[in-house]
């Protein structure tokens, strides 16, 4: 078995210019939460943000993807900031709103070079990172918040580790999602138990070879809790989705508002 977080390759997945073309429409098709949730949630998430955070205040949306929500949150009187290290998507949102800034960066690895008062982070991005780099994130939010600054985040919950399974298949495509051409696709999904982890292996071999380690850490309220407080953030309010409701028992995610500890 790999040992979880051995090999990682979110930067790869993201930016390959090949597959961020087909992300980039999967983003944009409405019938489809492959790579961003459907309209009617987004919508909900916005409107919940606006019960957050006032207006005219600044928001970064850290992977913000083609700006499904940075539009919105523009048109709700917000200054926007969109910050994604996909080109291809942020042509794509440059393209459509001229007044939302967007910025080719890494939250990784860097923090904002201004103070934001409220970052969001939506679709379960930062139980994809491997340990360090949520270690590195939390510290560039924190040095990227306003002393009152707010951290609006989700994450993958418990309930829907229970409810995956250890899988294998291989197919081939031709001019398909990974690759350009003829190519053999094995797809392995591995659940570590203890860590609450999910890590899919995606194996692309055509006339290049693509290898992906894509993961899905889980949590319960209580483990991020430890991790935001070991990381000087303390949580204001928890959620079972990005919508604001409060369904714990059945929701397949956790949604944190949370402040830096002064
Ligand atoms: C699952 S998509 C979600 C996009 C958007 N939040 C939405 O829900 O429509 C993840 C996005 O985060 C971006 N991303 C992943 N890792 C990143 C990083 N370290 N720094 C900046 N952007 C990142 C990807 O390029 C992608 O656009």
């Amino acid at each position: 078995m790999i040992t979880p977080y051995s090999k990682t390759s979110t930067i790869a997945f993201w930016t390959d210019p090949y597959i961020s073309k087909n992300l980039l429409e999967a983003h944009l098709d409405s019938n489809s939460d492959l790579a961003s949730r459907l309209p009617n949630t987004i919508y909900q998430t916005c409107n919940f943000i606006e019960t957050l955070i006032e207006k005219d205040r600044l928001i970064a949306d850290f992977g913000c993807g083609p700006g499904l929500y940075t539009n919105i949150l523009d048109q709700k009187g917000y200054q926007v900031l969109g910050i994604d290290v996909s080109r291809t998507s942020l042509d794509y949102a440059k393209e459509q709103n001229k007044k939302v800034i967007y910025k080719e960066m890494n939250y990784v690895k860097h923090p904002l070079n201004e103070k934001v008062d409220f970052i969001q982070m939506i679709y379960c991005d930062f139980g994809a990172l491997a340990p360090l780099a949520q270690i590195d994130t939390l510290n560039n939010v924190n040095r990227s918040l306003t002393e009152e600054g707010l951290f609006f985040f989700d994450v993958m919950s418990d309930h829907y580790f229970d409810k995956q399974k250890e899988d294998y298949h291989s197919y081939r495509e031709v001019d398909g999602f990974y690759i350009e051409g003829k190519a053999n696709i094995k797809e392995r999904t591995v659940l570590y138990d203890r860590l609450k982890l999910v890590m899919r292996h995606i194996l692309v071999e055509g006339k290049l070879k693509k290898e992906f380690f894509n993961y899905d850490k889980c949590y319960n309220i209580k483990e991020m809790e430890v991790l935001l407080k070991d990381n000087n953030f303390e949580i204001v309010k928890v959620f079972s989705d990005t919508m604001g409701n409060k369904d714990f028992e059945a929701s397949d995610t956790l949604c944190f508002l949370c402040k830096v500890i002064k």
